[in-house]
């Protein structure tokens, strides 16, 4: 049996779905009472960063995936609740920035907080240091929809965004396999792209032009407050993407050294959400 926190992620779903398709059972934390998973996941209802709101979680654990964002500052009681169900191994959906600082200190020092609750947990532990996600892109659909332009700050911003599906292969991988224990992945899409190339290559995947329009940090911070997004947000984008557009995120080879092919790419991303980003036809 394999715990799953931030089940209904981007990663934790593709994960799930792997897991249930290799026979294994899966117990996914959700908060959500309405949450569909795939295979035929034991849905747990519960707040991973209150672990004492989460339902009886099944005895027999194996290892956990562990979602930063989703656990909060409870790792090491959740991990603790964990163990005492018989985990032994646990797989942390961590960030480049841990090696590779970008943008604001306190983002990345989350994830330390939390690899270091790990390590402290006395589990066994396989980190999976992710560039950022190109599912990330998904921000930008409303105004692709509305007017085919992307309105941001920091255009030549560049990084190596990495496909969640290759994310949730590796993290399957090393819950599976205790081959991994001790290792710090350092997890990149396989070509550094600048968002002006993201949006180009979105379009593309349309069969339509889409182009990325320079806005001052400020704009694109005053706007986002507008639609009522916390401060966090703006901060944790913009603050990165300063320091990309200085000196791009990395890439490395790791998914295709792991995975025995090549990492996703972000058109090949673009292509799988193509549909995401069309204009519903009127009427
Ligand atoms: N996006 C990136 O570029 C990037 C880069 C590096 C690392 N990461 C990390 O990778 C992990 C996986 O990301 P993901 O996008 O697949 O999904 P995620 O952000 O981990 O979200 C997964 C689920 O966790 C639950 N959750 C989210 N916020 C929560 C909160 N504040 N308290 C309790 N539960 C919460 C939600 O599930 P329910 O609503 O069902 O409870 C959500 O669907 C995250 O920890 C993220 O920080 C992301």
């Amino acid at each position: 049996m394999f715990l799953v926190i931030g089940a209904t992620g981007s990663v934790g779903r593709e994960a799930v779905s792997l897991l249930s398709e290799a026979g294994e059972e899966v117990a996914a934390v959700t908060r959500d009472p309405a949450a569909t998973l795939p295979g035929g996941a034991h849905v747990v209802i519960g707040d991973p960063s209150r672990p004492d709101s989460i339902a009886a979680l099944p005895d027999g654990i194996e290892a956990v995936l562990l979602s930063p964002r989703a656990v909060g500052g409870a790792a090491a009681e959740l991990l603790s609740l964990a163990a005492r169900l018989g985990a032994r191994r646990v797989v942390v959906l961590s960030s480049s920035t841990v090696e590779h600082p970008a943008g604001y200190r306190r983002f990345a020092d989350h994830f330390r907080s939390v690899e270091q609750a790990v390590r402290d947990s006395g589990l066994r532990w396989t980190f999976l240091r992710c560039a950022d996600f190109a599912a990330n892109a998904l921000a930008w659909a409303p105004q692709i929809r509305a007017t085919g332009v992307v309105r941001g700050a920091y255009g030549d911003a560049a990084t190596s965004p990495i496909h969640h599906r290759d994310i949730a292969e590796v993290a399957v991988r090393a819950l599976l396999d205790s081959g991994h224990t001790g290792h710090a992945y350092l997890l990149t899409g396989p070509q550094s792209l600048d968002q002006r190339d993201k949006a180009r290559l979105i379009g593309e995947a349309m069969g339509r032009d889409v182009s990325f329009q320079e806005l001052s940090p400020e704009q694109v911070r005053r706007a986002m407050l507008a639609q009522g997004l916390p401060e966090d947000v703006p901060d944790r984008l913009l603050g990165s993407l300063a320091d990309y557009a200085n000196a791009p995120g990395p890439t490395t080879d790791t998914v295709e050294r792991l995975l025995g092919r090549p990492g996703l790419t972000f058109a090949e991303w673009a292509a799988d959400n193509a549909a995401v980003f069309a204009t519903p036809a009127a009427g």
